[in-house]
């Protein structure tokens, strides 16, 4: 393996105040850049300082969109010391998304090296107050200067990572969703299961909608019959009707959420029953008519654990369990965040030391 070339800022930026940045606004100091070409393969991995890319203005990815990325976050823990949340899950799915979308597979072990070493010499970036924590956002996209459409070969991968506290304004309190009618995100058989730029664009619509009417997130249905409950724009989504936590089944156009993974584990070894299966929308209005939808949360790196205080379909708003955080969605954020954050054992062996 190549070793990583490191040239550190002569100018670091001034450190912000966690509490006051939007997520994903402010940048470390840094970024990780490694460059492929078919004949050559990944070469020339190097941590340098957070600037601009040069691409060329008919460069595949600004065309076409071959674009893809994770999500991740560095922990800082009671002690000081740094670790990161399941990162190999991150890396084995940058893969399935590569694949999916005709981009290079990246080397497992050059990929966990790259977030450990970025994070290193960003380490004083990784903030320690409450609820904060480094977002990594490694991504990937073809750069090949041809307009024919065709399977890129040359591409760059990058890693950038951000200082950030909660996702939504609300932070961990119950935020309003929207389930959308007319748009859909995804089909099986598209791209719905990776992380690719694409099914975001396609999103933003519903998503502008939704926020002018004062919802945070859209919740979306399957695209062949808008019969089944899905993922929120960026997140997974779970219900706990009678007793048991139902979530949609991951069928290919739902993302296979890193989050929702380990929730499902978290429930099961307290043995409250998961059900993965298709949830239609009749199903669930129907448990909420009824008084049978106890809590329900969406989950996501970004998001944690966001309890769901309203759901509105078709201009009507259904409230769930009086807008309040519910004790299986609290007892869950204390569990997650506890390991995350290493306030908690971590009996699972999720936390990965960095520094
Ligand atoms: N669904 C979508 C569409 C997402 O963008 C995300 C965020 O990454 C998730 C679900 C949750 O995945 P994870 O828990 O791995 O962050
Ligand atoms: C994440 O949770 O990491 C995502 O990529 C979702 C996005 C809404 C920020």
């Amino acid at each position: 393996m190549e070793k990583i070339r490191i040239q550190k800022t002569t100018a670091p930026k001034p450190k912000c105040d966690v509490s006051k940045v939007g997520f994903g606004t402010v940048f470390s100091d840094h970024m990780f850049i490694m460059d492929y070409e078919k004949e050559k393969g990944w070469f020339d991995p190097r941590i340098v300082p957070f600037g601009p890319f040069q691409i060329s203005p008919a460069a595949t990815v600004l065309h076409y969109a071959p674009e893809i990325f994770e999500g991740m976050k560095a922990y800082r823990n009671p002690e000081g010391k740094i670790q990161l949340f399941r990162p190999i899950e991150n890396v084995k799915r940058m893969n399935v998304s590569a694949e999916r979308m005709c981009l290079p597979l990246i080397d497992e072990e050059i990929m966990m090296e790259a977030l450990k070493e970025l994070v290193k010499v960003d380490q004083d970036w990784v903030p320690s107050e409450p609820d904060t924590s480094l977002y990594i956002r490694p991504f990937m996209f073809g750069t090949d200067e041809q307009l024919g459409i065709h399977t890129p070969y040359h591409c760059i991968f990058s890693i950038i990572t951000c200082p950030v506290g909660s996702y939504f304004p609300e932070g961990v309190n119950p935020v309003k969703i929207v389930i959308e009618k007319d748009d859909v995100r995804a089909v099986k058989g598209g791209t719905g299961y990776v992380k690719c730029g694409g099914n975001y664009a396609a999103s933003l619509r519903a998503g502008e909608k939704a926020s002018a009417e004062g919802y945070s997130q859209v919740l979306w249905l399957d695209g062949a019959e808008r019969k089944y409950i899905e993922e929120a724009g960026g997140m997974n989504v779970m219900f706990k009707i009678d007793g048991k936590v139902v979530t949609p089944a991951l069928m290919g156009s739902v993302l296979s959420g890193i989050t929702r993974k380990s929730i499902i584990q978290i429930l099961e070894s307290w043995n409250i029953p998961v059900e993965e299966r298709l949830l239609s929308l009749d199903e669930l209005l129907d448990s909420i008519r009824t008084g049978r939808l106890e809590e329900s949360w969406c989950c996501g790196t970004a998001a944690v654990i966001s309890p769901i205080g309203e759901l509105a379909f078709d201009n009507i708003k259904y409230t769930i369990n009086d807008f309040k955080t519910g004790s299986l969605t609290k007892k869950l954020y204390d569990e997650l965040t506890g390991i995350q954050w290493g306030k908690r054992p971590d009996p699972f062996g999720w936390t990965v030391p960095v520094i």
